[in-house]
Formats: structure tokens, C-alpha cells, sequence
């Protein structure tokens, strides 16, 4: 119903607003107003992207939202309350960091909410709601789109804070998936504000694992992608904080195209034997079924076999030979 969506997305607003204050408030914002001023991120920077505070409390926003005549249920339609098994209604984010979700257009869709204590999980989103398909949205694509219009280059990181960071420093070529998990859509988006996509995931294990399962949907889309890989432990945050934007930039001179790196991870994991050689061929024939341009598939071939020390020629005949095992 659209009467529907416009009176959510007014709730959205109304909320939005309400956590702004509660940042802005003296005593209630206090804690949160220090953990961000910890994390390196100005009142300006904050005031820009309308970052608030969900106070503790199980139902803060909810009141507030009724004394506006707002009806709990459209709040829990709308992703910020939760509904229990015994049918009472709480606020979904408390004692949260606040990060409001926009659509491509523009418009308010979501939140996303950082826990400020140990509490887990760590961050917590809204739910998929009529209004945001988290598939289909990228953290700050409205901004990197005018961002990107001249170089048409952008940077993709997983985490609102490490985007944040490239703020704060005044670079804005760079939009955020929100976690690792990366859709045919949002590379769909990506074409539209890029011709190429740097990824800049964190430097952990679960990072190198995200950029080889990007790989195919770049291929697929026929979209330029290439990566820089961060120092062990390090997010694009840390780096930013520890070295600075122009190390960053310097750094993102020394980036590969993914599809070379995806075929020197992959041929990194070789253990040394014949045996085994045929695995690590088949895992990169598995990549390669994507790519269509026989220039880009005889690089690889050349690539794979000065690894696995074998004839590009042999490498070739297994690409061409080998039916695809995985999507
Ligand atoms: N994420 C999430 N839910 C979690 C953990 C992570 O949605 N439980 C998403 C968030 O968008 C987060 C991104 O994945 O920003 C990357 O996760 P992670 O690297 O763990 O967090 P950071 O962004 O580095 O957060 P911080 O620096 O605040 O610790
Ligand atoms: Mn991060
Ligand atoms: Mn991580
Ligand atoms: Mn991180
Ligand atoms: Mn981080």
C-alpha cells in the first residue's frame, strides 16, 4: 500500500530525529557523544550523517512515537520495534550508536546500531522491511554518486566505519556493503556510479574470502574490479588512522586486478604435489568460467601455470576442457 510506505517512511524520519536529539542531550547522549569523539569522528562529520543514540530503555522511541499519534504497530512495520512471542512491543535499537540507512535515492530506508559496551552483536540493523532490501542498498551511494561522476573509480569497504573514515578525511569516492555478503544488485548499482571498483575489505581472513566470492559477480556484470589487501588485522579505519589518507592513496597505487589476485590465492594454496596441482587447476578453471574474453583467460592460464610450474598450453586445454563445478 502506498499510504503505507509514506507513513513509514515518515516514522523513519520522526526517528531519526529523536535520536539525534537524544545524542545532542547533555546526560543521556554523554556516553555516546565520547565514544565517538574515541573514534576519531567530528560533531560536523556527526551533524552530516546524522548519527544518534538510541538510549537504554525498552521503550524510549516507542512513547515518543505515540505522543506524535504514531501507532506501535506501523514502528515494528517500520523496523524499529519488535514484537515478543507474548505480543508486547519493545524498541528494537538500545543503547546504541545510530547510523542512519539510505536508499540509492536518497530517502531514509534504515538503521544500523553499534553497541557502545560488549554487548552482541556488535552492530544490529533493521530488518528487511517494504521499504529496504539490504541486498539492494550500499551505505552513502547518494554521496558517491555525485562523488564519482569525474573519476568514475570508487572504493567499496564492508563497514559504516570505515567509510566514515574516508569522510572524515574528505574523501568520498566510497560506498559500504554493511558486512561481507555482496549482491548481483548492488553490483548492478556499482556500474552505475563506476567503471571501477577497488575493493578495500579488512585485512582478516574473512575479508581475502569475501573479495574471491565477489569475484564472479564482477565478472558476470562485465564490471572492472581490482583490491588492495590491508596488513593482517588491519580495516580501512585502522589503516586511515594509523598511516593517513595520502599512504591510503599511495597504497591504492600497489592495487591488482581481483581476478589475478583471486588466481594467486587460490595457487597459493598449493601444497606442492602433482596431485594436488590438478585441484588448484580446477578451482581457477572454476573462476574462469566466467570470463568470456579469451585475451583475459590466457593471461590467467599464463599466470596459474608459472605457479604451478606447467605449460600455459596445459592450463588452457584444463580451462576449456573443465565443466563448471560451482556458481
Ligand atoms: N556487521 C553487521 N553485524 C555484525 C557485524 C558486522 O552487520 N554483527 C556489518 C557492519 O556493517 C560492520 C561491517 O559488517 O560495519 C564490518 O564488520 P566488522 O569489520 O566486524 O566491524 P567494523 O566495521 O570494523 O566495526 P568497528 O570498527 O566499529 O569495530
Ligand atoms: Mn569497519
Ligand atoms: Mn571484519
Ligand atoms: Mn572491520
Ligand atoms: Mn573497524
Amino acid at each position: 500500500k502506498p499510504e503505507d510506505l509514506s507513513a513509514m517512511a515518515q516514522v523513519l524520519e520522526l526517528a531519526c530525529e529523536f535520536f539525534v536529539h537524544r545524542l545532542r542531550h547533555r546526560e543521556q547522549g554523554r556516553v555516546a557523544r565520547e565514544y565517538l569523539a574515541r573514534r576519531g569522528l567530528s560533531p560536523e562529520l556527526v551533524q552530516e550523517h546524522r548519527l544518534g543514540y538510541a538510549p537504554p530503555g525498552w521503550n524510549h522511541l516507542i512513547r515518543h512515537l505515540q505522543s506524535k499519534g504514531i501507532d506501535p504497530e506501523l514502528v515494528v512495520r517500520s523496523g524499529l520495534a519488535v514484537r515478543s512471542d507474548k505480543g508486547t512491543v519493545y524498541d528494537r535499537f538500545r543503547h546504541r550508536l545510530i547510523f542512519p540507512i539510505t536508499a540509492p535515492n536518497g530517502s531514509l530506508v534504515a538503521f544500523g546500531g553499534r553497541s557502545l559496551d560488549d554487548t552482541e552483536p556488535k552492530y544490529l540493523n533493521s530488518p528487511e522491511t517494504a521499504l529496504y532490501h539490504k541486498g539492494r542498498t550500499l551505505y552513502q551511494y547518494a554521496t558517491a554518486m555525485e562523488a564519482c561522476r569525474a573519476t568514475r573509480q570508487v572504493i567499496l569497504v564492508e563497514g559504516y566505519m570505515d567509510l566514515l573514515a574516508f569522510h572524515a578525511r574528505g574523501f568520498r569516492r566510497v560506498v559500504a556493503t554493511l558486512g561481507t555478503a555482496l549482491t548481483p544488485h548492488q553490483v548492478r548499482l556499482l556500474q552505475r556510479l563506476a567503471d571501477e571498483v577497488i575493493l578495500v575489505y579488512d585485512g582478516d581472513a574473512s575479508g581475502q574470502k569475501a573479495m574471491l566470492r565477489a569475484l564472479p559477480l564482477f565478472l558476470r556484470q562485465g564490471l572492472a574490479a581490482s583490491c588492495v589487501t590491508l596488513p593482517l588485522g588491519m580495516d580501512p579505519d585502522d589503516y586511515l588512522k594509523a598511516h593517513g589518507l595520502d599512504a591510503f592513496t599511495a597504497l591504492l597505487g600497489t592495487r591488482r586486478e581481483l581476478l589475478h589476485f583471486a588466481v594467486d590465492a587460490i595457487a597459493s594454496t598449493w601444497n606442492g604435489t602433482s596431485q594436488d596441482k590438478v585441484r588448484v587447476v580446477k578451482e581457477c578453471a572454476d573462476l574462469v568460467s566466467d570470463v568470456q574474453d579469451p585475451v583475459l583467460r590466457e593471461d590467467m592460464a599464463r599466470l596459474l601455470g608459472m605457479r604451478l610450474f606447467l605449460s600455459e598450453h596445459a592450463v588452457l586445454q584444463h580451462f576449456s576442457r573443465v565443466p563448471k563445478t560451482a556458481s
